[in-house]
């Protein structure tokens, strides 16, 4: 309980870009009494980049650079372009109620084919049950947080302690299957280039690389291959994940490489539909008396603007998608200075003076000689979050990554979306919505289903809608980061999920 208030892990990089927007030059002249800008606006902080570094700092994260681009290989042995691995032993204090004799905890770099010279960093968890376990990736979001945050925080095998020890995880998602953390997009976390080109811009650069990662992984691992494979992730990811499923799917009917056993893909808290996620923002923030119904009213015309703006991002893409993400974000804004104060990533929770989280000992701990060490990491950096890969998304924010996902429906794949009640960010509400109103085969049948309650233990510990391979799942008592809030539930969710009995 005691690191409740000091480990709140994060997403974090959602709020830096509602921020940063906020402060763009666009928006510094603002007019009505409501929409003070929720930072100083110094001429200085007029930039997107300044002010995602100020945010993060808030945070309590100091990462020494904005994104890992580094002019010299500094790192031994990464000449090559298959995957270098290393087993991990890292000492963890506890029982880690492993069934199995020799866990297996690896750490690599893998040299991306289609980059001048991106390195991708990853951690690879054997099932502390079976190996037969299905192969879980996770994506945290940002855009721009390295995984770490997640594996730290949420559903890895242990946890850091106040006094930078590592605590076995008793809900770890390594407990039932083989689990996968990838830093990405290049320059978070470990990940890292020599050339600025190797930045990505879009879903389809970002789904490209972890596609050509999945690969290679499960070349170099092929007993795993035959496993079957789910994606999951948080946030942004909502982005993230149905671009890299579809990818597979594609690349499985195209029989580009090793198949890859896709049965499912999860996403918890995420931005998917930004046209239904948006419009959400008020009607969830007056459920729950985030904002009264006269601040409600005076949303019609942002809402209105924000639902046009993004229907030009989709006709025409590019530039127009960035003028959206400025248009629509007000809306957001707009609620968090009604609310000053309040926790976006869950409303039941003030945020302690200028933090909202305290993320120190992740950086502190991945910079310790002996994990440096540890990881084969050399000399490189650690990027908790890049504000420089964060920019680079602009244009990707708004795009609609629901569209995708019907074709993976109907071929059988399974969807769960679920989502922390007390998130305002990337609220249940909003997610329910696009889910109800995305147009499959089983669309109908998903509407007409009643919502039955998730029971861990004897207790509803959520409500549930499904139909067919679509779950969507409401959990108590969390707020955006799921998996921290409620382990045990997040743990039981995947594992019913991934057995079908969910
Ligand atoms: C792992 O699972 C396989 C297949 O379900 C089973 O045959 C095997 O006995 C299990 N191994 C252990 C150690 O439980
Ligand atoms: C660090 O903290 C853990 C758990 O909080 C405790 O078990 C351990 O003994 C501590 N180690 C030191 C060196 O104080
Ligand atoms: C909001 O706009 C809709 C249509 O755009 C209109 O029907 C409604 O009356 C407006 N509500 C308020 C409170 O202005």
């Amino acid at each position: 309980m005691m690191f409740s208030a000091i480990f709140r892990s994060i997403f974090l990089s959602l709020l830096i870009s509602i921020l940063l927007l906020n402060t763009s030059p666009t928006f510094s002249i603002r007019t009505t009494t409501n929409e003070q800008n929720l930072l100083p606006t110094s001429s200085t902080l007029n930039f997107p980049k300044k002010q995602a570094q100020k945010l993060i700092r808030q945070l309590n994260l100091f990462p020494e650079h904005d994104i890992n681009i580094n002019s010299v290989n500094t790192t031994p042995s990464l000449t090559a372009s298959t995957i270098i691995e290393k087993r991990l032993k890292l000492p963890v204090l506890g029982d880690s109620g492993a069934t199995i004799q020799d866990l297996g905890h690896h750490a690599g770099y893998y040299l991306l084919p289609h980059t001048k010279a991106a390195r991708m960093f990853y951690f690879f968890f054997e099932s502390r049950k079976n190996k037969t376990d299905p192969v879980v990736i996770w994506l945290t979001g940002g855009p721009g947080c390295g995984s770490e945050l997640a594996l730290f925080y949420e559903n890895g095998p242990f946890k850091i302690t106040n006094n930078l020890s590592l605590v076995w995880n008793d809900f770890g998602w390594d407990k039932i299957s083989n689990l996968l953390y990838v830093d990405q997009p290049t320059g978070t976390g470990f990940s890292y280039s020599s050339s600025k080109d190797d930045i990505r811009h879009d879903e389809i650069g970002i789904s490209n690389d972890l596609y050509d990662f999945l690969q290679a992984f499960f070349k170099q691992h092929p007993q795993y291959a035959k496993n079957d494979f789910y994606i999951t992730g948080e946030s942004y990811a909502g982005h993230y994940i149905p671009a890299l499923a579809s990818r597979v799917h594609q690349g499985n009917k195209n029989k580009e490489g090793i198949l890859i056993n896709l049965k499912g893909l999860a996403i918890g808290n995420g931005l998917t539909n930004p046209e239904i996620q948006y419009k959400a923002y008020p009607d969830y923030a007056l459920d729950n008396k985030v904002i009264s119904q006269s601040d409600y009213n005076s949303f019609n015309q942002s809402v209105a603007n924000c639902d046009q703006a993004i229907k030009l991002c989709g006709t025409n893409g590019g530039n127009s998608c960035a003028s959206a993400l400025q248009v629509c974000e007000t809306i957001f804004n707009d609620i968090v200075t009604i609310d000053f104060g309040v926790n976006y990533y869950d409303i039941r929770k003030e945020c302690e003076g200028e933090l909202c989280y305290d993320f120190s000992n992740l950086e502190t701990f991945m910079n310790q000689e002996s994990v440096r060490d540890a990881l084969g990491v050399g000399n490189i950096e650690f990027v908790s979050c890049s504000s420089a890969v964060h920019e680079a998304m602009i244009t990707d924010y708004m795009r609609n990554l629901e569209v995708g996902i019907p074709a993976l429906l109907e071929d059988g794949i399974k969807l769960l979306v679920y989502a922390g009640e007390y998130d305002l960010i990337c609220n249940w509400l909003g997610n329910s919505r696009w889910v109800e109103a995305m147009k499959w085969s089983g669309q109908k049948n998903y509407v007409a289903a009643p919502s039955v309650p998730f029971t861990v233990d004897g207790l509803e510990a959520g409500l549930q809608r499904k139909y067919g391979p679509l779950i969507f799942l409401k959990v108590h008592n969390a707020g955006h980061l799921v998996p921290m809030d409620q382990p045990k539930a997040a743990l039981e969710m995947l594992q019913r999920w991934i057995q079908s009995t969910l």
